[in-house]
């Protein structure tokens, strides 16, 4: 359906209203403010003349907000992963993130980073006995002209191997996160689980709505990091495991193809980099460099 089938009086009427509507922020004090309801409008109003949208279809659509709404307390922000179902999330990554020279790619934030994660040392262990295949990461964080950026803070969280982070159990665990420093050389590298994939949380609304789309929930496997240095934009983004089926799927679009990694299998008898006995089981090793792009200049104006 679209507007091509309406008599002109018909177009005209609706086209009034958007007039009328966009003009009623004209006075907006605040410039950003002012430019984002205008085009807010238009953009909406053209949606909804565009698929022509029915009294009942508005209700349902009221109805669908207000389970979103409803179910979003300060455990669970079900807005979010709305934003994240339809893209918005990664477009506003894209869009406030413009690449940068050699700088690493973002990726959607996800609601399961914790302040306050455990400190580890260069070589430690994030998994905080969480069951799984363990991991080594190693690699540098370095600025765009290549020069390390030692001290860089790095934060890392991952899920378990039954596809939950411990902030969705509810006995209090610490475990799959950790922050750590890289050293003088930018140099850095951890333990943690070799990443599986899991389904984001599909118990309220946005499952229902995938559901009804016949969409899947799942996230290809990945682990995450936020980096952050001096003088350096921030980078929130994730890895991801080089032929994992998911890498096409992903119910959030966060997959980039410079973010997937080659996680290699070890066998249990392979000697691992820090002399740590691994037991019996197999586990796996990557390498992630980090290049920070370098904070926008007006930034660095209001902090200097
Ligand atoms: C996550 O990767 O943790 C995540 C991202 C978006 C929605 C839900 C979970
Ligand atoms: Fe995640």
């Amino acid at each position: 359906m679209s507007t091509i089938n309406i008599s002109d009086d018909q177009s005209k009427r609706e086209e009034e209203l958007v007039r009328a509507v966009i003009a009623s922020f004209e006075k907006t004090p605040d410039p950003r403010l002012r430019e984002v309801m205008k085009k807010l409008v238009e953009h909406l109003h053209n949606f909804v003349r565009d698929v022509r949208l029915q009294e009942s279809e508005w209700g349902t659509m009221i109805d669908f907000l207000t389970a979103v709404g409803q179910i979003t307390d300060e455990r669970r922000q079900e807005f979010i992963l709305l934003s994240d179902v339809l893209g918005i999330s990664m477009q506003t990554v894209a869009v406030s993130n413009e690449a940068s020279g050699s700088a690493t790619e973002a990726t959607v934030f996800g609601p399961f980073f914790v302040n306050d994660a455990p400190h580890i040392g260069i070589g430690g262990d994030i998994t905080g006995g969480a069951p799984g295949q363990l991991c080594w990461v190693e690699g540098t964080v370095r600025d765009t002209q290549g020069s390390p950026l030692g001290g860089a803070r790095i934060e890392v969280w991952e899920a378990d191997d039954d596809g939950l982070y411990d902030v969705q159990y509810t006995d209090g665990r610490v475990a799959g996160r950790a922050h750590l420093y890289a050293d003088s050389d930018g140099k850095y590298s951890f333990w943690c689980l070799t990443p599986t994939p899991y389904p984001i949380p599909d118990d309220g609304p946005v499952g229902a709505l995938l559901e009804a789309t016949g969409r899947s929930p799942m996230r290809a496997a990945h682990l995450h990091f936020m980096v952050t240095a001096p003088n350096q934009r921030r980078l929130i983004t994730h890895i991801f495991v080089a032929g994992d089926d998911l890498l096409t799927s992903d119910s959030v679009f966060g997959v980039k193809e410079s973010l997937i990694k080659n996680f290699a299998i070890q066998q249990s008898d392979t000697p691992t980099p820090d002399g740590r006995d691994v037991g019996t089981t197999p586990w796996s090793r990557t390498r992630f460099d980090i290049v920070l792009a370098p904070m926008a200049s007006e930034v660095l104006e209001t902090l200097s």
